[in-house]
């Protein structure tokens, strides 16, 4: 993959991922990504910022001797996740001046996971700059984007903003820059429901900071490239805002039909009332579309057969993952179906404790749903309805 020029002095010499599937062995990646590193040439020193995936090294010393480099002064390690660190090893072999630059948090671990020698290791404060003669890199502590130990380095004199994850998208593209800002908006709004959604009250107080800044470009280091950082500024603005949306998501899965009549009434309830409705049968939800319903919805269905005593274990394993990246809900349901028993409302209930949401019914049935049921279900979209209205949000 040959380097691609940023601006005057500036690279990308990242790597393309077209083929790859899944992230951390959890997150669907239906566009392959990116791994994108920049190398800034100065007038007195060369600075690389990030490297890629290990699986991408090569690719990455291919463009740094397509460009000539002999010397890499700096290595920025903006974070240690390896995706974007696991080349550094072989950066440092490649060249041997270099040293890496990163947080004291992410110098151990730099460390720890990649065994990198402590005194290649430069540690920077916040607000801390670096020359490199014509060029100035400052970095700015950034932590919980995802990570404890990320920061964000700023290029002055081009007022460009290297911000490693974060803006970033699981796209791979042959656009260097957003061209198509459709297709750039969905990938990003995935990236950050899967990976940023959960450090929203974090985010925006990095926002604040960043506005401070005289930014013409947002380069991540994943997907394209931000040359109007408005675009993308905006959306995150929308996205970690309390702000809801009259829109209920149901996750559910029915084994024998009696939970999905109940999800079938309920949808068509909420329907007639002007409510939006995503329903996810969680044995055909791809994990990552729900985690994007969930950045704006006000309100979570969790449906459950009762199987060994409790719930489903593929709605465990979704509550589970909603409760871990903490969507912005004002509102819960439970609903179980059962024939002889169990715990399924208390276990989801203990699993969906971390959000900040008020559970505003539990529906317990026995068996195939009866009429009295059913006018419960209708009741219950009538209380979504009330609840929406309560808080202002309007309908569609
Ligand atoms: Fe793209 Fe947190 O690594």
């Amino acid at each position: 993959m040959a380097p691609r020029k940023v601006a005057k002095g500036v690279y990308w010499v990242g790597a393309l991922d077209w083929d790859r599937r899944l992230f951390d062995e959890l997150i669907p990646l239906p566009d392959g990504t990116s791994y994108n590193a920049y190398l800034i040439q100065g007038d007195r020193r060369v600075a690389l910022i990030d490297t890629v995936d290990p699986s991408k090294v090569e690719r990455l010393l291919d463009s740094l001797r397509d460009l000539n480099i002999e010397r890499i002064d700096y290595v920025v390690a903006n974070h240690a996740e390896q995706d974007h660190s696991g080349g550094i090893p072989e950066i440092l072999e490649a060249y041997p001046e270099a040293s890496v630059v990163a947080t004291p948090r992410c110098r151990e671990l730099l460390m720890d996971l990649l065994h990198l020698p402590e005194e290649r290791i430069k540690t920077v404060e916040d607000g801390e700059q670096l020359s490199l003669g014509d060029k100035t890199l400052e970095f700015i502590h950034a932590p919980w984007v995802h990570w404890p130990e990320t920061m964000l380095t700023y290029l002055r004199e081009q007022r460009i903003l290297f911000t490693c994850d974060l803006f970033g998208s699981h796209l791979a593209t042959s656009d260097l820059s957003v061209r198509d800002e459709g297709e750039v908006y969905e990938a990003a709004k995935r990236y950050y429901a899967e990976i940023m959604m959960p450090f929203r009250a974090v985010i925006r107080r990095h926002l604040e900071r960043i506005r401070e800044l005289e930014v013409d470009v947002i380069a991540p280091s994943h997907g394209p490239i931000y040359r109007d950082p408005s675009f993308i500024l905006k959306a995150y603005e929308h996205w970690i805002s309390d702000e809801v949306e009259n829109e209920v998501v149901i996750v559910y899965v029915s084994m024998h039909g009696s939970t999905g009549e109940m999800i079938a009434r309920l949808v068509d309830a909420l329907m007639e009332r002007g409510i939006g409705v995503k329903p996810f049968n969680l044995t055909v939800t791809d994990i990552g579309e729900l985690a994007i319903a969930l950045v704006d919805a006000a309100t979570l269905v969790v449906a459950s057969p009762t199987v060994l005593g409790g719930p489903h274990p593929s709605i465990l394993y979704a509550a589970h993952i909603i409760n871990a990246l903490r969507p912005k809900l004002r509102y819960i349901v439970l609903i179980t179906s059962y024939a002889w028993g169990g715990r399924t409302l208390k276990m989801l209930r203990e699993t969906l404790s971390g959000l900040q949401a008020e559970i505003i019914d539990s529906i317990e049935i026995k068996g195939k749903a009866r009429e009295r049921d059913l006018e419960r279900i209708d009741r219950l979209a009538e209380e979504i309805l009330n609840k929406h209205q309560e808080i202002g949000i309007k309908e569609e």
